[in-house]
């Protein structure tokens, strides 16, 4: 007889349920007694204990679905020790709930700051199982996360379909990519879409090389030039800022976001017609792509065959392949950056990709 917990926390990506999925069929094809209980709304039903049955039936019309049939919130990790509004300690109450329900492990699906969290209830004593999830591929210990070639596809069809129009109108065209700290995401989309610029958040940009980047294709008779930019991607002086001053001037910014920004830098520099498109929140939308569905199963697999040999406090990971137990508290609280000495910027400057340095 095994007693789960499954929880989705944090921003949602695809593949959430294709994973809970293979988490549930892989305990129940193998258990003839199984109880799992899906926490509603990421760490908040473990706090006030709203919680339902799952059976892997739930997943039957929802392994091929993008969000999450638990529903998901952000609980931030640095509030976790803060009482909520009514003087509840959060940790205690989860723990009580975990023990209420007898449980023989938990399963956390989220990015970082879900994680660290569900260390700090590994360190509280709890029989922790984290599942790494997030479209911007940024958890340290894995090649890969659930969600990241999902929302790759959507921001390379974003960036294909204003590659058309950029043509066609000699335009200047930036796409905004999501990714506040890394650029793994527009580093992607960017190479996939046949991007001119790519601007991460761990390559400052000098707006001088951006535009000489789009002048040198404009003098090559190219009259149009297409701008992947991270959320997070960030100019060599705003780099030099300390995090407060950073802070104070990203709060009296009078733009909407850093592609607003970069448009009225361009045009102030040398005039071209820029236009902006943000994907936004559809780059975490709709369904997995197969990619993401072969990756998840595996890591929901992975993580009911560890309920079964009860191995607890691990991440589970993909390395060069192969499916890996990772010990959460060697990775929690680090992030997976883009090396701006990894090969595949050293190719995409190759092939005359600018990123602005
Ligand atoms: O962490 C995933 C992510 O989609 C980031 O890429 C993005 O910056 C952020 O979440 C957006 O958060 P929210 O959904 O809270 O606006």
């Amino acid at each position: 007889m095994k007693r789960v917990g499954l929880l989705t926390s944090g921003g949602d990506c695809q593949a959430l349920n294709a994973t809970m999925r293979g988490v549930v069929k892989g305990l129940s094809s193998n258990l003839t007694e199984l109880e799992v209980y899906g926490f509603m709304n990421g760490y908040k039903g473990l706090i006030y204990g709203d919680y339902r049955l799952l059976t892997s039936r739930d997943f039957f019309f929802f392994f091929t679905k993008g969000g999450t049939i638990l529903g998901s919130s952000r609980q931030p990790f640095k509030l976790m020790r803060e009482p909520d509004e009514k003087g509840l300690d959060k940790v205690e109450a989860m723990k009580q709930n975990y023990y209420k329900l007898r449980l023989d492990c938990l399963v956390i699906l989220g990015g970082n700051g879900t994680q660290k969290t569900a260390n700090l209830l590994r360190e509280e004593g709890l029989n922790i199982i984290h599942l790494p999830k997030t479209i911007d591929n940024d958890i340290y210990g894995t090649d890969m996360t659930f969600g990241f070639y999902s929302a790759v596809n959507i921001a390379t069809d974003a960036i294909d379909c204003i590659h058309t129009t950029a043509a066609s109108h000699n335009r200047v065209f930036i796409v905004e990519v999501m990714g506040h700290k890394v650029g793994w995401l527009t580093l992607y989309s960017g190479i996939a879409g046949g991007a001119d610029i790519i601007l991460i958040p761990e390559i400052p940009y000098d707006i001088k090389k951006v535009v000489e980047a789009i002048d040198k294709r404009t003098k090559a008779g190219k009259g149009f030039t297409v701008i992947a930019v991270a959320e997070g991607a960030i100019s060599k002086e705003d780099a030099k800022l300390s995090k407060k001053d950073f802070k104070k001037k990203m709060e009296q910014r009078q733009y909407l976001s850093v592609a607003y920004e970069l448009a009225d830098e361009i045009r102030k520099h040398n005039g071209p017609e820029v236009r902006i498109t943000v994907p936004g929140h559809t780059q975490r939308g709709g369904s997995p792509c197969p990619y993401d569905r072969v990756l998840s199963t595996r890591i929901g697999v992975t993580a009911a065959e560890m309920i079964l040999n009860e191995e607890y406090g691990y991440m589970v990971a993909i390395v060069n392949g192969k499916m890996k137990k990772v010990p959460l508290g060697e990775v929690a609280g680090k992030l997976k950056t883009v090396s701006p000495k990894d090969p595949i910027i050293k190719e995409a400057k190759l092939l005359g990709i600018s990123f602005g340095d």
